[in-house]
C-alpha cells in the first residue's frame, strides 16, 4: 500500500513538472491567465500549468506510458481497445493538494469552448472530492491572518479572490458540501463563510452546504451565507468591483440562523395555519439533525415566533415522532 501511494505521488508530481514546463512554453495558454487577470505570480502560487495539446503529451515524462500508476491516478485514460491517452489535454492545470500538502489530483479547464469545460481527476483512495478542498493546502496562512476561511464553488474563484489579495478561500471540487469538508473547515477556522455563485444553481448549493453544517453545528463556530448578485462569482465580482466591495460583501454575509429561518419561512405563507404547519413540518428532520446546544434552543426559539407557538409548544411538536406528524 504505502509503495503504491509514493509510485502514485511520484507519477502526479511528475505530470505537474510537464505541465509547468508546458505552461512557460505555450503563448496561448499564458495569455489566457493574462485574459482572466492573473499575474504570473499568483499562477505560480498555486503552480498553475498547461496539459499541452497532444493525445499523449505524458509520453515526453514517463519512460513507462503503459505503467498501472498513470491509470490508476488517472493521468491516462485506458479505451476499450487498449490504447491509452492523455485524460487532460488542452486545459488549463490545477494541482490539488490535500491538508498536508501532498499533491493528489488535478482539476483542468478548457482555455477554449468546448465541454466539459473543467475536468478533474478521478475518485482514487488518494483523491476522494467529498474530502478535499482546492487550496486549502495554499489558504492555510491566509486563513490565520484574516481568522475566517471563505468556501467557494469554483478553482479560478479560489485563484481570483488571491489575486486580488483574500488568500483564505477555498473550494469544493465540483460537488456538492458534505459533512467531511465541514470537518476540515472547522478545524481550520471557527469563522466559515460560503460564498457561492449568485445564480440559482450557487443557491441550492448554499442550501445543500447548510444541511451538511446542520450535524455539526457547535456554539463557538460562526458560519456565514454570502449571496452575490446573480450574474457573479466570486471572481468575476472581486474583479468587476474591487477587494472593498467584496469585503463589504463579507461583512453582510447572513448567519446560518437567519438563512436557516429566512429560506423555511419564504417556502409557506405565513399567515395561513397550513403554511405554518407546512414550515414546522418541513422544519422537523433539520431541527432533528442539530446537536442540542444554545444555538439550536435559540433557533428553536426563533422559529417558534414565526409560526405562532410558544417554545413549549414547538419543542413538544418537534419531540413528536414523525409518524404521529406526518
Ligand atoms: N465544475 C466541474 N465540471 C464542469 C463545470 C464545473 O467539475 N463541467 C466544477 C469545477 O470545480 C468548477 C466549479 O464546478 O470550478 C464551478 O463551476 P462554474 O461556476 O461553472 O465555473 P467557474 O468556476 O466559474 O469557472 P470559470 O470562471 O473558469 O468559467
Ligand atoms: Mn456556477
Ligand atoms: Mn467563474
Ligand atoms: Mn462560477
Ligand atoms: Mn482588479
Amino acid at each position: 500500500r504505502r509503495a503504491e501511494r509514493s509510485l502514485h505521488e511520484q507519477a502526479l508530481e511528475s505530470a505537474q513538472q510537464f505541465y509547468l514546463k508546458s505552461l512557460r512554453a505555450s503563448p496561448d495558454a499564458i495569455a489566457y491567465l493574462k485574459k482572466r487577470g492573473l499575474t504570473g505570480q499568483i499562477a505560480q502560487r498555486f503552480g498553475l500549468g498547461w496539459s499541452g495539446e497532444e493525445r499523449q503529451g505524458l509520453m515526453r515524462v514517463f519512460a513507462d506510458y503503459q505503467a498501472a500508476s498513470l491509470v490508476e491516478t488517472g493521468l491516462v485514460i485506458e479505451s476499450e481497445d487498449g490504447r491509452r491517452y492523455d485524460r487532460f489535454r488542452e486545459r488549463i492545470m490545477f494541482p490539488i493538494r490535500n491538508g498536508r500538502g501532498v499533491l493528489i489530483g488535478f482539476g483542468g479547464r478548457l482555455i477554449r469552448p468546448g465541454e466539459p469545460k473543467y475536468l478533474n481527476s478521478p475518485e482514487t483512495p488518494l483523491f476522494s472530492k467529498g474530502h478535499e478542498l482546492y487550496g486549502l493546502w495554499e489558504a492555510r496562512q491566509g486563513i490565520r491572518k484574516e481568522g475566517q476561511v471563505i468556501v467557494v464553488e469554483g478553482y479560478m474563484d479560489v485563484v481570483g479572490l488571491a489575486q486580488h489579495g483574500l488568500e483564505n478561500a477555498v473550494a469544493t471540487l465540483g460537488t456538492a458540501t458534505t459533512e467531511h469538508h465541514v470537518q476540515k473547515l472547522m478545524r481550520a477556522s471557527e469563522r466559515i463563510v460560503f460564498s457561492f455563485d449568485g445564480d440559482r444553481a450557487g443557491r441550492k448549493a448554499a442550501w445543500r452546504a447548510l444541511q451538511a453544517c446542520l450535524p455539526l453545528l457547535r456554539d463557538d463556530v460562526s458560519i456565514r451565507f454570502l449571496f452575490l448578485p446573480a450574474e457573479h462569482d466570486p471572481d468575476s465580482y472581486i474583479r468587476d468591483l474591487g477587494l472593498e466591495a467584496f469585503r463589504a460583501c463579507l461583512g453582510e454575509a447572513v448567519a446560518l440562523s437567519r438563512f436557516l429561518l429566512d429560506e423555511l419561512s419564504s417556502r409557506h405563507d405565513l399567515r395561513e395555519a397550513e403554511g405554518r404547519s407546512a414550515c414546522v413540518h418541513e422544519a422537523r428532520p433539520l431541527f432533528a439533525m442539530m446537536p442540542e446546544g444554545v444555538l439550536k434552543m435559540q433557533l428553536q426559539r426563533d422559529l417558534a415566533e414565526r409560526v405562532k407557538f410558544t417554545p413549549e409548544e414547538l419543542a413538544a411538536v418537534m419531540g413528536v415522532s414523525t409518524t404521529v406528524v406526518s
